[in-house]
C-alpha cells in the first residue's frame, strides 16, 4: 500500500468502505425478514406509533426469548429508511419511541394493491439468489446465466405453475403493473390517443391490461403471454387473453406494450421479439407503434448526485437481468441499434416513470 498518498483515516474509510459491500446482503436479508413477519402490517394496523413493547406483543409466533433482538432488526430497517420513529405524545409514555411506516414500508403491506411485497420474498427466494454464488463459474463455462448453473435450466423454461415461487413473482409484477398502469393512464393519456386495439406482449395474468381496459372502454386490449400463464384466465369485457409465444408470432393491434420484458433477453433474442411486433403493428395503417416501458441505462453508469440513487438502481437490475434471466439493461444507443435492426424508423424516450421510461417506437 502506497503510504505517502494514503492515510490512516482514509485507510480507516476504505475498510468500512469494504465491509458494507460485504454486509450489503444483510439489509436485503433484514428487509425480506420484516416482510415474512408482517412487520410492516401489523404497524400500519395499530394506526399510530408503536413501541417496540407494543409491536413485540403483536408478532403472533415470536418465541419469547428472542423477543429482545426485535429491537436490532427494527434499529437497522430504521437506519435503512423502511420505518421511521416518532415519539409518542399520549398518555404515560410521552417520550417514548414508536415505529411508523415510510412511504417505502408501505408498499410491503400484503394487502395494498401496489404492494411489492410478494416482489421481495420471489427475488429473496433461496431459488434466485443461489444463481449468485455461481457469477464466478458462469464467467468461466459455456451456459447462458449463472441461474442456469446453478439450477439446471433456464428461468423461463422453469415451471412456476401453481408454486409459491410462481405466485409470489406474478403477484409482485402485478402491484408494480397497478403502479404503472396508474401513472400511464393519469399521466400520459395521449400514448393511447387513436388507437383501437393493443396487445399487452409478455402482459403476465393481465393487471396492465385490466386498468388500460377499463381506462379506455374502446380500447380491444389483449393480454399476450405463455400459454400456461393466461390458462383458466377469463376474457371480460374489452380484454382477453391469448397464450403464445412471442418469438414466432403477435397478434395484431395498433399498438404493442412490452413492459419489463426486452429486459429479460439478450440482443439476439430482442430482435426477434420486436421483428414480430413489427409485423404485429404495420399492418397495413399508419400510426402503429411499440410502447417499451424498461430502464434506459445513461452511459457507463454515470450520474449527477441527484440521480445516483436511481442510476444504481439501474444497475443492480442489469446485473439481476444478466444473472437471472440472461437479459440485460440497455443505454440508449444499445436500444436504437436494436430499433434500426428490428426496422423500426424513429422512436422516443420519456423518461417519466422513475428508474423506467417509455419508449415509442414507430415502424
Ligand atoms: C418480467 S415478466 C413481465 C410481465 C409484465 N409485462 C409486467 O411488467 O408485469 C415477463 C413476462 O414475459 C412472459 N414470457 C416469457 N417468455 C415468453 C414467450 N416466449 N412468449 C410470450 N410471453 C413470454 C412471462 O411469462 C412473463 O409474464
Amino acid at each position: 500500500m502506497d503510504k505517502v498518498n494514503v492515510n490512516v483515516n482514509e485507510l480507516l474509510e476504505a475498510q468500512a468502505h469494504v465491509w458494507n459491500h460485504i454486509f450489503n446482503f444483510i439489509n436485503s436479508m433484514s428487509l425480506k425478514c420484516a416482510v415474512d413477519l408482517g412487520i410492516p402490517g401489523i404497524i400500519h394496523s395499530h394506526g399510530k406509533p408503536m413501541t417496540v413493547t407494543e409491536l413485540v406483543a403483536a408478532l403472533p409466533t415470536l418465541n419469547p426469548s428472542k423477543a429482545c433482538n426485535i429491537y436490532r432488526l427494527m434499529r437497522i430497517l430504521v437506519h435503512s429508511g423502511f420505518f421511521a420513529t416518532q415519539k409518542l405524545g399520549d398518555d404515560a409514555r410521552v417520550g417514548e419511541d414508536g415505529y411508523v411506516l415510510t412511504n417505502s414500508s408501505r408498499l410491503l403491506l400484503k394487502d395494498d394493491p401496489l404492494s411489492i411485497a410478494p416482489m421481495v420474498q420471489f427475488l429473496l427466494d433461496p431459488m434466485i439468489t443461489k444463481p449468485w454464488h455461481f457469477l464466478g463459474t458462469w464467467f468461466e463455462n459455456n451456459d447462458r446465466t449463472p441461474f442456469d448453473t446453478a439450477i439446471g435450466k433456464a428461468f423461463w423454461d422453469y415451471d412456476f405453475h401453481d408454486t409459491k415461487l410462481g405466485n409470489d413473482m406474478y403477484e409482485g409484477l402485478a402491484g408494480d403493473s397497478r403502479l404503472v398502469a396508474r401513472v400511464l393512464v393519469e399521466n400520459c393519456k395521449g400514448l393511447f390517443e387513436g388507437l383501437n386495439s393493443l396487445v399487452d406482449v409478455g402482459g403476465s395474468t393481465g393487471t396492465m391490461g385490466r386498468v388500460i381496459a377499463d381506462a379506455f372502454p374502446h380500447l380491444d386490449c389483449t393480454v399476450f403471454d405463455q400459454p400456461q400463464t393466461v390458462a383458466g384466465l377469463q376474457d371480460s369485457g374489452n380484454l382477453k387473453y391469448v397464450g403464445g409465444n412471442m418469438f414466432e408470432h403477435v397478434p395484431a393491434a395498433d399498438a404493442v406494450l412490452l413492459k419489463w420484458v426486452l429486459c429479460d433477453w439478450n440482443d439476439d433474442e430482442c430482435l426477434k421479439i420486436l421483428k414480430q411486433c413489427k409485423n404485429a403493428v404495420s399492418g397495413g395503417k399508419e400510426g402503429g407503434k411499440v410502447i417499451i416501458i424498461d430502464l434506459v441505462l445513461t452511459k457507463n453508469g454515470k450520474a449527477d448526485d441527484e440521480a445516483s440513487s436511481l442510476t444504481e438502481t439501474q444497475l443492480l437490475f442489469d446485473m439481476a437481468a444478466m444473472v437471472v434471466m440472461g437479459g440485460k439493461e440497455r443505454e440508449e444507443e444499445e436500444w436504437a441499434k436494436l430499433f434500426s435492426a428490428s426496422g423500426f424508423s424513429d422512436y422516443k424516450i420519456a423518461p417519466v416513470l422513475g428508474m423506467r421510461s417509455i419508449i415509442e417506437v414507430y415502424p
